[in-house]
């Protein structure tokens, strides 16, 4: 690998591609020449980088010539057209979308927990669902010590986690409840302004929806742990930024808080916010922009043998996207 690689972002107008350029330049990525990309409709629009407006081009099968890393972040389906023509072009793509999360062939990688698995990769590695990495970044550090069985689990998910458009989506159905108008809706089945949605992504024929089956599929390929198990609720909540996801988990080995606590404190990449008492507790308003997930709220879960309950927030933009592929990245460099 070029030791200054051209980069290539992939999607690069939207809410997870403007956060893999800034999180390019905030860890000074040793970018050799950066290409934007996205639909002809933002042909003309500018990102700024260092300072400089670097134009948007349109996406096109010739564009990735000469480029060394294309960061994808256009939807699954522009990954499955786009991807593997820009792989056999050479470069490695590193894919925000779940196009190829669960294709053998594609290591699927949280850096802090299978981050050697970047190089088991043919051309294409996949960034896991937000809400699953998120959630690891807790989950995996206590696997590890006690060995985790199962887990109970309800996400509180960011409108950013579904893009720009629901973003101002929220924003504009705040104005239009606070000025008494008739609510409209384009992004959501219902109004998300002062509501909570428990639907993130389709239905399946189980009645789990394929947001919720991604803890434990992902989970699984992420931590190499096969017979993980995961219930989960997501649910949408008219929060701008980060997602905060209630967990329940059922160990192997006994489990203390204080051993719990110990052990957390050692993760990489996620802090303890936990002083109940002056009703400290991590909020997605203050991850929000961070880069290190949160955890607090952890106690002995009372309707488990050997379980604890813990809450962990992080900014789904951050390390359930542009930051986990751009250290994603990293790896692909050392
Ligand atoms: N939002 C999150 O927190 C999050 C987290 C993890 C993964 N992801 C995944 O990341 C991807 C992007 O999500 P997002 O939230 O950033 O969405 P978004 O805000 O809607 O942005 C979509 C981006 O894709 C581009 N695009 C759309 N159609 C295109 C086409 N035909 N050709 C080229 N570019 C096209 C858009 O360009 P134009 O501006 O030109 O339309 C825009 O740059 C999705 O796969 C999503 O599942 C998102």
């Amino acid at each position: 690998m070029n030791r200054n690689p051209h980069v290539a972002v992939v999607g690069a107008t939207g809410a997870v591609g403007i956060e893999m350029v800034a999180t390019l330049e905030k860890r000074r990525f040793p970018v050799g020449k950066l290409t934007l990309l996205a639909s002809a409709r933002s042909v003309g629009k500018t990102v700024k980088y260092k300072g400089q407006d670097v134009a948007v081009q349109e996406l096109t099968k010739d564009a990735f010539k000469g480029v060394d890393i294309a960061l994808f972040s256009a939807g699954g389906s522009i990954s499955k057209e786009f991807g593997p023509i820009a792989a056999a072009a050479g470069c490695v793509v590193i894919d925000n979308s779940s196009a190829f999360r669960m294709d053998p062939n594609v290591p699927l990688v949280v850096p802090e927990i299978n981050g050697a698995d970047v190089k088991l990769h043919k051309g294409i590695i996949a960034n896991p669902n937000c809400t699953t990495a998120i959630s690891l970044m807790a989950i995996y550090p206590l696997h590890q010590a006690f060995g985790v069985t199962r887990i109970f689990a309800s996400s509180y998910q960011a409108v950013s986690g579904t893009g720009a458009k629901a973003i101002e989506e929220l924003r504009s159905q705040v104005g239009q409840v606070v000025r008494g108008e008739v609510v409209t809706r384009e992004v959501y089945p219902h109004q998300i302004a002062f509501n909570v949605l428990p639907q993130v992504d389709s239905f399946l024929p189980t009645g789990y929806t394929k947001e919720e089956m991604k803890m434990e599929n992902e989970g699984r390929k992420i931590m190499h742990h096969p017979k993980f198990r995961a219930s989960v609720t997501c649910v949408r909540v008219p929060v701008y930024r980060a997602h905060s996801v209630a967990i329940s988990a059922e160990f192997e080995k006994p489990v203390t808080v204080e051993a719990a606590r110990e052990v957390l404190s050692k993760a990489p990449g996620l802090d303890i916010v936990d002083t109940p008492e002056k009703s400290e507790y991590p909020l997605p308003l203050y991850v929000a922009e961070k880069d290190n997930c949160q955890v607090g709220r952890i106690r002995m879960d009372c309707a488990l043998d050997n379980g604890l309950c813990f809450w962990v927030v992080g900014d789904q933009l951050l390390k359930g996207a542009a930051l986990n592929a751009v250290q994603i990245a990293e790896e692909l460099l050392r």
